[in-house]
């Protein structure tokens, strides 16, 4: 037997017994000949005390101790002297006191010291293994269990079936690119790996499941960023003979599980929505941070009739006005508002206004263009006091509103709106826009993938061929600015799918090789449908509090999209290339 107890379990009432612990020498201090160690298990970490007074051999033993070593001790439980306990640490009112001491394995060479944080993380992620014995990110995977657990047991009390679906899959669009596999029975042709396991769930809806769900893993290869990898994990759901509520309902009622499975605490429900256009004219983003005011107001009935131009000509072409009020903000630098003027221009704005309301005046190379009325106005919708700063963006509404929720995002983070908040602030985000125009590809694509069903009373518009006008019926479920999850009522009727996919460019040559699958069953039976899909991987790491969803991930990819640890993506054996029929271009070879 390696162990009695693990390293977070001896209390004072245990003070007197013989224990056996195993772990890892996660610090080892020499205090004049008495070599104390913190050992670590998963579970947490125990005080050994190695004094040559009570047992001189095994303290002589204990000189050689190094961090991660890996040993077993057994000993007796003693109380910690007084003034030495560690209210910190749940063992902190205890120590073991060995009698033996046994080497299980020596740690050499260590890359790293796992006591302080590094910012090298590509070699941490080079020493994955390692770098989770960190307790955070340990505790993060404990957490990570606890919430699939929880979804497994709540979808299961509704009814739901785990299903799995293949990975070596087609093509299934959901707006990135395929990862491909080489076929090597079928020279030439190949698997994609599914970004979303999106058409086999609809097609187990066809054959009559009615409510499925999956802890599915999705591929996509796209820029990665701190909440996008090209492999996550997704908590996928489809029902059958459902609406949008109910589909709100059951989240909502798998959200609260999984909270207070995870974090103990009890969400309130329902919660509120916002549509589309609601979201982005008052926070300008399709997933506000509702944490934190600063929200977009609309002036275009102030400067209707404006002397100033650059307004009042956003407004003659169909344009908007709008603004921000960052509150005790008029101190901004000089490199804070460069910053925030080349956001604007990232996102496509002209320009960028300021008002800075400081002693009393404000002040702004603008403000002499500005009526009195028109400073009434503002100082009233905007709630103008001293101190404050006012940023203004005339634009197109998309261009408006984007550029000042970008910058209300920025400012948020600079003055540290959220900072420490421990509010969980959910909504959904409905009705989204169906199609979005490309410039760049000359052509009509699917805000959220090409099964999404149109409103009913937009679908007129479709024969109509008002494409921008069309609303889906889509959501998103956001948390604290985050997109945890989306979804959508389907299409399941073959004629709406097929004239769905006619919107979209997508000639009958094309529907038929890519999705005649689907508008084969659709012809056999389809039920009304509907589903969504949750990020785990950023709905963990907004319940661990991390900033990155590859702190809840046990192995991630690096942001060039390299799995440091195994060195993947990797050459390959000359001979497996010519198993597969793939010459490669010059450049790679
Ligand atoms: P969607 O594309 O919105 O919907 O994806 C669902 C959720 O998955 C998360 N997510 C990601 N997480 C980490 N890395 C990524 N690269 C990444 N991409 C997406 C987000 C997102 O909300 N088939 C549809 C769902 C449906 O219609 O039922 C789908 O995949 O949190
Ligand atoms: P200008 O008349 O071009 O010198 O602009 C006067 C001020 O208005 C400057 O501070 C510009 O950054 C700002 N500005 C210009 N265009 C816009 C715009 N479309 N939206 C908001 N501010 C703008």
């Amino acid at each position: 037997m390696y162990r009695t107890h693990n390293c977070n379990q001896l209390r004072k009432t245990d003070i007197g017994y013989e224990v056996k612990l195993s772990g890892w020498v996660a610090v080892r201090r020499d205090h004049g000949g008495v070599i104390f160690i913190d050992l670590r298990d998963r579970e947490g970490l125990t005080q050994v005390v190695f004094r040559p007074e009570e047992n001189a051999e095994v303290a002589k033993q204990s000189h050689s101790l190094r961090p991660e070593d890996v040993i077993q001790v057994t000993g007796k439980v003693a109380p910690r002297l007084p003034g030495t306990e560690n209210p910190k640490l749940a063992t902190g009112e205890i120590e073991v006191i060995p009698n033996s001491l046994t080497i299980l394995n020596r740690a050499e060479n260590l890359p790293f010291q796992l006591d302080t944080e590094l910012s090298n993380e590509d070699l941490e992620l080079t020493y994955r293994y390692y770098d989770l014995r960190r307790p955070r990110l340990s505790r993060n995977l404990q957490i990570r269990h606890r919430v699939t657990q929880a979804t497994r047991e709540y979808l299961d009390s509704q009814g739901f079936l785990e299903i799995e679906t293949p990975i070596l899959s087609k093509s299934t669009p959901e707006g990135a690119r395929d990862f491909l596999v080489p076929s090597r029975l079928i020279p030439g042709k190949f698997y994609a790996l599914p970004q979303a396991p999106q058409q086999y769930k609809q097609l187990l809806m066809v054959a009559g499941m009615e409510k499925y769900f999956q802890i599915a893993k999705a591929f996509r290869d796209e820029d990665l960023r701190a909440d996008r990898q090209p492999e996550f994990t997704q908590i996928d759901i489809e029902a059958s003979f459902v609406t949008a509520d109910d589909i709100y309902t059951l989240t909502e009622g798998m959200l609260a599980a999984i909270f207070k499975a995870a974090r103990g605490v009890e969400i309130p429900k329902p919660f509120p929505r916002l549509t589309y256009r609601e979201a982005v004219s008052t926070f300008g983003s399709d997933k506000p941070d509702r944490r934190f005011g600063m929200q977009l107001v609309d002036l275009g009935d102030v400067f209707a009739a404006s002397e100033f131009k650059v307004f009042r000509g956003a407004l003659d072409s169909g344009g908007v006005v709008k603004a921000i009020n960052a509150k005790n903000f008029a101190e901004i630098t000089i490199g804070q508002a460069d910053e925030l003027t080349a956001i604007a221009k990232t996102f496509g704005a002209k320009g960028l206004a300021f008002i800075k309301i400081e002693d009393g005046e404000w002040k702004s190379p603008i403000v002499k263009f500005f009526s009195e009325t028109e400073k009434e106005a503002l100082r009233s919708k905007l709630q103008i006091e001293q101190g404050d700063l006012v940023l203004f963006a005339a634009d197109k509404w998309e261009i408006a509103c984007e550029v000042l929720g970008r910058i209300r995002l920025r400012i948020a983070e600079i003055q540290k709106l959220t900072a420490g908040s421990e509010r969980l602030d959910f909504l959904w985000v409905t009705d989204f826009p169906l199609m979005q125009w490309s410039a760049e590809e000359n052509k009509w694509n699917a805000v959220h993938h090409p099964f999404t069903r149109p409103k009913m009373e937009d679908l007129p518009l479709l024969d109509e061929k008002k494409f921008s006008e069309m609303r889906a019926d889509a959501y998103d479920v956001v948390l604290n600015g985050v997109e945890i999850g989306g979804g959508s009522i389907r299409i399941h009727e073959p004629e709406l799918q097929a004239k769905m996919f006619d919107a979209l460019g997508i000639s009958a040559e094309e529907q038929q090789t890519k999705f005649g699958h689907l508008l084969r069953a659709f012809r056999l039976g389809a039920p009304p449908h509907g589903g969504i899909a949750l990020g785990l991987d950023r709905l963990v790491m907004l319940i661990c509090g991390e900033q990155s969803i590859r702190d809840v991930m046990a192995f991630p990819k690096n942001n060039r999209g390299q799995e440091l640890m195994t060195q993947s993506p990797a050459p390959v054996d000359p001979k497996q290339l010519r198993e597969l029929g793939i010459k490669l271009g010059s450049d790679n070879s």
